[in-house]
């Protein structure tokens, strides 16, 4: 089949190279000629892990092109896929959906023959018969269906991800469409991937459920964790003890210092405001939202009383930035919210992140960034673990207690265990442990 893919973000551009390498042509289109300037050259616009070789490998056997001219990839479509961005609307978190209304205007000139346009990015109830009704009124001639096709992948993760999903969720009420959409996804079906079809809106709000249920699973686990600290019990053993309930479930049950990154926060927002306009509230997830944003928050103030409830004169090592591990993406990161407040308590910050310097750098300024882990523990006060990359799992800890000026290592992601810590002379403190 041939597939253009408009919007080269996150979900574009692994969508695009992954359908590539399931044997369809793709075209990925980019109105940012320097980022397709640089997909040419095989530079990534994101740090994502086996990307780059994907997509080589894809643009050698000429089956994934980039381009800036929607015209030539939309004409020979069989499916157009909308993948831009969404963004919180400044002001009341709306779902910010004017690149896919543009997106919706541009394709309508540009479809020949029956096309899908189908919409990955996440989109609020109702936005797909917006998008029909926009290509309705500029083409009432046209032969196109409009499809809801939301992506569960995350980041660090997303081949796997994409190319191993739990299921795929397809919403339209046109069976040529559905005939389609199963073609495009049949290599799946070798491995038994459940696909979902149903209507538009139900497969839209899908997303949003999936996502805003992760979030009220991880606020729930985090808030037993506060309450294992007050009690003196442990959140791991607490996860593993409710997690192998298969009704539970033992994932997205890690304590840590509050969820970030481009989809929960946003996606929450825009549940909350959905469910309010509709006179239907979902107070669980109206109250996670806001418990998620007082943690986050919070979190410096822990730090700050592990080392004895003042850091002013103080210098921290701060070992990760990104959101999480294996990523650059710094949206929402609880290190934007501990790191500065950090600072206006006095702190000197030396910081070092494999990946998300760069992205960090351009949001916060006022701290050192440093080459490796060690160099920010040298001479440092306090070792303070904001992201669970691996190569944080297994420091020298020999090394560690040598280059810190004192013992205390806060470790919010509790990749160590208290036990091993405490044995080798560390004041170490985690998140719902003992
Ligand atoms: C999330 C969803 O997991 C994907 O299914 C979805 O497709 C994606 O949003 C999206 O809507 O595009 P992502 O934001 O990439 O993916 O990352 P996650 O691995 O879900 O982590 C989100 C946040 O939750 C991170 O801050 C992470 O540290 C935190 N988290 C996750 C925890 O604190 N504890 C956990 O047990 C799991």
């Amino acid at each position: 089949m041939r597939v253009a893919m408009i919007g080269t973000g996150y979900v574009g551009l692994v969508s695009g190279a992954c359908f590539a390498d399931f044997g369809h042509v793709v075209t990925c289109v980019d109105k940012d000629a320097s980022k397709i300037e640089r997909l040419h050259q095989n530079i990534m616009p994101i740090y994502e892990p086996g990307l780059d070789t994907l997509v080589e490998k894809n643009v050698k056997e000429e089956r994934l092109f980039f381009t800036t001219d929607a015209k030539e990839a939309i004409a020979d479509a069989d499916a157009v896929f909308i993948a831009v961005g969404t963004p919180s609307r400044r002001g009341d978190g709306h779902a910010d959906l004017s690149y896919v209304y543009a997106a919706a205007e541009e394709i309508a000139e540009l479809i020949d023959g029956f096309t899908m346009i189908v919409t990955k990015s996440t989109v609020p109830v109702g936005t797909g018969d917006e998008v029909e009704d926009i290509i309705r009124k500029k083409r009432p001639d046209a032969d196109f269906a409009v499809v809801s096709n939301p992506e569960f992948l995350r980041e660090g993760a997303a081949i796997k991800d994409f190319k191993i999903p739990d299921r795929v969720v397809v919403g339209t009420d046109s069976e040529r469409a559905r005939e389609l959409m199963r073609e495009l996804y049949r290599p799946l079906f070798l491995n038994e991937t459940p696909i979902l079809f149903t209507a538009r809106r139900t497969s839209e709000l899908i997303k949003y459920a999936a996502n805003a249920f992760l979030a009220v699973k991880i606020t729930f686990i985090n808030e037993m964790a506060d309450l294992c600290e007050a009690v003196g019990a442990n959140v791991q053993e607490v996860s593993r003890g409710i997690g192998l309930d298969g009704r539970i479930g033992n994932k997205f049950l890690n304590a840590g210092p509050g969820y970030g990154g481009s989809c929960f926060p946003k996606d929450t927002l825009a549940l909350t405001k959905t469910a309010n306009d509709n006179n239907t509230p979902v107070r669980i997830v109206d109250t996670v939202v806001e418990v998620n944003a007082a943690r986050k928050k919070a979190m410096a103030g822990k730090v700050i009383q592990a080392m004895g409830g003042d850091v002013s004169g103080k210098t921290i090592g701060v070992l990760g930035l990104a959101f999480k591990q294996n990523t650059d993406d710094m949206r929402d990161a609880p290190s934007l919210d501990i790191i500065p407040a950090l600072i206006e308590a006095g702190a000197t910050i030396k910081a070092f992140d494999p990946e998300a310097m760069e992205e960090a750098a351009k949001l916060m300024d006022g701290l050192n960034y440093v080459e490796n882990a060690y160099e920010a523990v040298d001479g440092a006060d306090a070792m303070v673990i904001l992201t669970e990359w691996d190569q944080f799992r297994a420091l020298d800890l020999e090394r560690i207690k040598a280059s810190l000026s004192s013992d205390i290592v806060v470790d919010l992601r509790n990749i160590y265990s208290p036990e091993d810590m405490a044995k080798r002379g560390f004041e170490y403190s985690s998140i719902g442990r003992p």
